[in-house]
């Protein structure tokens, strides 16, 4: 039986030596639709990721991901956990050695037993989903930006997962390509019906991909919910946000 929500924080606190960097983060990501975490660089939108997959444990407060507690995880439950999260990771986003098929194959030859041509016929859908079809071959240097971002996209849908993890899906790519990375986001959730959690800065992805958002500022969640109903809050914390005056 599913849980009532997706991921949950509950008093999360997380600190690196004497940095705190959350501190009492609630915050609930309902099943299916995209959440998107905004917040100002360095306030702790990458490191609530890693809490979702486990790379990093809260100090204090409970993490709760499709009903497992994220502190009191087996190993073997956190591995077939993991297999059911595509990531989207900000930076090196592939493996620059291997070839589009490599990377795109990576997880099923690691955790799935399918044969060569299973794992062929399994790439070859995840790049057409992604219009990339033909790219196989080809190593991630001789693609473009976006075209990088669409490969480890269809990397990250590979294993057919139910959650998708996106961190800062169009940092530091220009506009047009920012705005196909989006198309792709939302053609994704509506055609694999995830549960999405989007990280990133960026107003405008924000604006169009999220059913729901959270501004992350300070260690908490200053405000969440529908987009509109965030929009329409007038929260302080969040105008000066969307105004670009947050840091
Ligand atoms: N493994 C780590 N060790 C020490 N400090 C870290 C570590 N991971 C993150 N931090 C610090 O935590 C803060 C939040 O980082 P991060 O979650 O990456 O921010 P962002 O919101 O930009 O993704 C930053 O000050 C960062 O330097
Ligand atoms: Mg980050």
């Amino acid at each position: 039986m599913k849980t009532k929500t997706a991921i949950e924080f509950v008093g999360v606190f997380k600190s690196f030596e004497a940095q705190p960097v959350l501190k009492g983060l609630n915050l609930q990501i309902p099943w299916s639709g995209i959440t998107t975490i905004l917040g100002p660089s360095g306030c702790g939108k990458s490191v609530t990721l890693k809490h979702v997959i486990g790379i990093e444990q809260a100090d204090r407060g409970k993490v709760v991901v499709d009903g497992w507690d994220m502190a009191r995880i087996r190993r073997g439950e956190l591995i077939a956990l993991r297999k059911r999260i595509g990531v989207l990771f900000q930076s090196s986003a592939l493996f620059d050695s291997m070839t589009v098929m490599e990377n795109v194959a990576f997880g099923l030859r690691m955790h799935t037993k399918m044969t060569e041509e299973e794992i062929a016929e399994r790439v070859h859908v995840c790049l057409d989903a992604v219009r990339l079809a033909g790219t196989e071959a080809k190593m991630p240097v001789e693609l473009s930006g976006g075209m990088r971002k669409r490969a480890a996209l269809a990397r990250a849908i590979a294993m057919q997962p139910d959650f998708i993890l996106y961190d800062e899906p169009t940092t530091g790519l220009d506009p047009n390509t920012s705005s196909v990375v989006g198309d792709y986001i939302l053609k994704l959730q509506s055609e694999l019906n995830v549960t999405s959690v989007v990280v990133t800065h960026d107003m405008p992805l924000a604006r169009r991909v999220s059913d729901r958002v959270a501004l992350l500022y300070d260690g908490e969640a200053v405000v969440q919910g529908p987009v509109d109903e965030v929009e329409a809050s007038k929260n302080e914390i969040f105008e000066l946000f969307i105004e670009g005056r947050l840091g």
